[in-house]
């Protein structure tokens, strides 16, 4: 059945091996001739022999760290202002492109950082353009309007237009190097977007079939970009998944499991795609209906009981925590809370409470 749907995809993506060398291009057809990198301590050098080579790049912020600050933020808002940049990179993971979002949106207007994040300050109206050139294939943030920043222990997602990038650069090469730990953390945040994308309450027909070639693209692919992080057809898959991801989400958003990564995140640190990996399997057997059975067909697998190994099993293999006893004392009443109260939560297609939660949570034990 299709319903009324408006679909819209604003950044202009650029994918492909090598595809790095096409920076000075897009800076050129933003008009930027002073830019500022945003990446973290692991790709500083890489950046610098882009400084090298391109003298558009007058400032590198290289301080990003995992479950980014807002003291980045407001870092790399004060280089944007001394070296007077026109345009923003964030060239990473999840957490530097969520840095240089938030950086790019509020750069040209006044006050400080805390205002943007608490909401007490509009953005301002004119914003710097933004170019996310994704580093781990993942979080999809190089397609979306999210960016996910803490505060101390207060770790927000904020969901404000202002945050699209103008354009992604997506070259798979730069994923060659992550760890097999970490592939197997971001391909399954990537399967996480793609699956709830497709089953959240605001699902359409559009995203729908981005998520079921992304789930397609991790289940063929994860494993091998695991095993040999130079398998190159591994590697580009698992970036067109998690970009394909990213668009499944973009407009539905996430649900219940992202709504239970970020109480898992804060109060038991599993890094974000294992905390949406923990109840992954769990939710694909309490949404399990017809149209989840038809993207595990279209998928080519033979049923939900099929996702469900899969998943398990790649959490398995990369040494994933599955179980409750795996995360040390678990406070269980403010775990099912803090996970019932997430505004995501709402977003999943089977009503889940308290008592619902407390149900599932008690199966991981
Ligand atoms: N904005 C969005 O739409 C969105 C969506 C999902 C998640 N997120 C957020 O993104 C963050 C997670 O991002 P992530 O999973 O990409 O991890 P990350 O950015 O935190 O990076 C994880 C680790 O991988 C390393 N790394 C990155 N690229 C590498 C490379 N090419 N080679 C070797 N090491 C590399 C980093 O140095 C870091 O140590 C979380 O804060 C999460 O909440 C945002
Ligand atoms: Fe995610």
């Amino acid at each position: 059945m299709v319903t009324d749907f408006l679909y819209r995809q604003p950044v202009e993506i650029t994918f492909g091996w090598g595809k790095i060398r096409e920076l000075p291009r897009l800076l050129q057809g933003l008009g930027a001739d002073r830019c500022l990198v945003v990446c973290d301590a692991f790709l500083r050098s890489r950046v610098d022999k882009l400084r090298e080579e391109i003298p558009e790049i007058v400032a590198v912020f290289s301080d990003v760290e995992e479950n980014p600050q807002l003291s980045g933020v407001a870092e790399a808002v004060r280089l944007i202002r001394a070296h007077g940049v026109n345009a923003v990179v964030g060239m990473g993971g999840g957490s530097t492109m969520d840095t240089a979002k938030f950086a790019a949106a509020m750069a040209p207007g006044d006050g400080d950082a805390l205002d943007y994040f608490r909401g007490i300050r509009p953005f301002p109206a004119e914003r710097l353009p933004m170019i996310a050139v994704p580093t781990t294939a993942g979080t999809g943030s190089e397609v979306t309007q999210v960016s996910v920043i803490s505060c101390g222990k207060e770790k927000r997602t904020i969901n404000n237009p202002v945050f699209m990038p103008r354009a992604a650069l997506i070259d798979p090469e730069l994923t060659v190097t992550v760890p097999p730990r970490t592939t197997m953390n971001t391909g399954l945040d990537a399967l996480a977007h793609a699956l709830e994308g497709y089953w959240s309450r605001n699902h359409q027909p559009i995203s729908d079939l981005m998520a079921v070639e992304a789930v397609r693209l991790v289940l063929g692919n994860l494993e091998a970009a695991w095993r040999n992080g130079s398998d190159r057809t591994a590697r580009e898959n698992m970036a067109l998944a998690a970009l394909l991801g990213g668009l499944s989400f973009a407009l539905p958003k996430t649900a219940a499991c992202h709504a239970c990564s970020y109480p898992l995140s804060e109060d038991y640190h599993l890094p974000h795609g294992e905390a949406c990996a923990f109840t992954l399997d769990s939710f694909v057997a309490i949404n399990a209906d017809e149209r989840l059975c038809e993207l595990c067909r279209r998928a080519g697998l033979s049923g939900t009981e099929e996702l469900m190994d899969r998943i398990r099993a790649l959490k398995a293999l990369g040494g994933l925590r599955r179980r409750l006893s795996d995360l040390g004392e678990v406070d269980m009443d403010k775990l099912c809370r803090d996970c019932a109260a997430h505004p995501l939560m709402g977003n999943n297609p089977v009503k889940m409470d308290e008592a619902a939660l407390r149900r599932m949570f008690e199966g991981l034990r």
